[in-house]
């Protein structure tokens, strides 16, 4: 039975319950943050915790986050996972219980603050040199996807949509522009240029993605945030999308058709190795 933290308690996940009135399972009146760790040692959790502040504070609910660095740490020893060699920590703050009412509650209510840590496994070298498979389909979200609501309905139809197509992940496209996928960001290379669609309301603001852009920059490849057109796609000598989860993910098939050679490239090869250097050196810094 894993032990999770529900509004500063620490307990079996069965004992965990909330109220039917909360804001989260009404309205999807919430946000979320997934938190990767390697060897026990947190990934950018500072960038994760910013991105956690910025989306509480355009949603409105008052929560100081910093007490949360600690309920991270704690759940992985509670939960055993510290010397997993990644694991992660997913974090979900509702506007918290009232009786059923569109608006925010007029007098201020507690916010719920739910949180599990669980160990999550690499793909192996053989799978990630096979490569991932995509599909373009419809993106059917609100005009505010940067901000990491808990409302994730078109995310999981975008995912079901790959499942059911017997591929890994799905090009969420508007407006005949490929904005990112269900649960990751989206990449092109184009004549050795990396290209993603840039920080807008159309895309979530993914840590990975700003690591592998800062990456990509610190080792002399080309990036430019720009829109990438689903006619350009042929084109792409490289795709790939990026994520906690994810990490660097080289997508070697749309739609039925071969990106490049139908391997990972050497951009994203690249890439994904200065990914995990850094990996690397984040579990050499000391913590305290
Ligand atoms: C829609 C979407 N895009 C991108 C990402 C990648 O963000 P990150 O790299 O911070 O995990 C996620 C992560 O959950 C996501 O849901």
């Amino acid at each position: 039975m894993s032990t999770v933290f529900l509004n500063g308690e620490y307990l079996p996940k069965d004992e965990a319950k909330i109220s039917v009135d909360d804001r989260g399972f009404l309205f999807a009146d919430g946000v979320y943050e997934v938190t990767p760790f390697y060897a026990g040692v947190p990934f950018h959790l500072e960038r994760h915790l910013d991105r956690l502040r910025r989306g509480l504070a355009w949603m409105r609910i008052d929560f100081d986050v910093e007490s949360l660095v600690e309920v991270h740490e704690r759940l992985l020893d509670e939960n055993g996972v510290r010397d997993a060699e990644s694991s992660l920590v997913y974090l979900q703050i509702t506007r918290g219980v009232a009786p059923r009412s569109h608006p925010f509650p007029a007098e201020p209510v507690e916010p719920t603050v739910y949180a599990f840590a669980k160990a999550w496994t690499r793909p192996s070298d053989e799978t990630w040199e096979k490569g991932y498979t995509a599909i373009t389909i419809p993106d059917r979200r609100w005009t505010r996807v940067d901000v990491k609501t808990i409302a994730l309905l078109p995310n999981v139809f975008a995912y079901q949509a790959a499942v059911d197509a017997g591929v890994t992940d799905a090009i969420q496209v508007r407006d005949g522009i490929a904005l990112e996928g269900a649960h990751n960001n989206f990449f092109g290379v184009f004549d050795g240029t990396v290209v993603t669609h840039p920080k807008t309301n159309v895309i979530l603001p993914g840590v990975t993605r700003s690591v592998v852009l800062e990456l990509a920059a610190a080792n002399g490849i080309p990036v430019e945030e720009r829109p990438i057109q689903v006619e350009e796609l042929p084109h792409a000598d490289e795709l790939f999308f990026t994520g906690t989860s994810s990490e660097v993910r080289p997508t070697v098939e749309v739609d039925g058709r071969k990106v490049g050679d139908g391997k990972p490239g050497p951009v994203t090869r690249a890439l994904s190795k200065a990914f995990m250097k850094e990996v690397e050196r984040m579990k050499g810094i000391p913590r305290g």
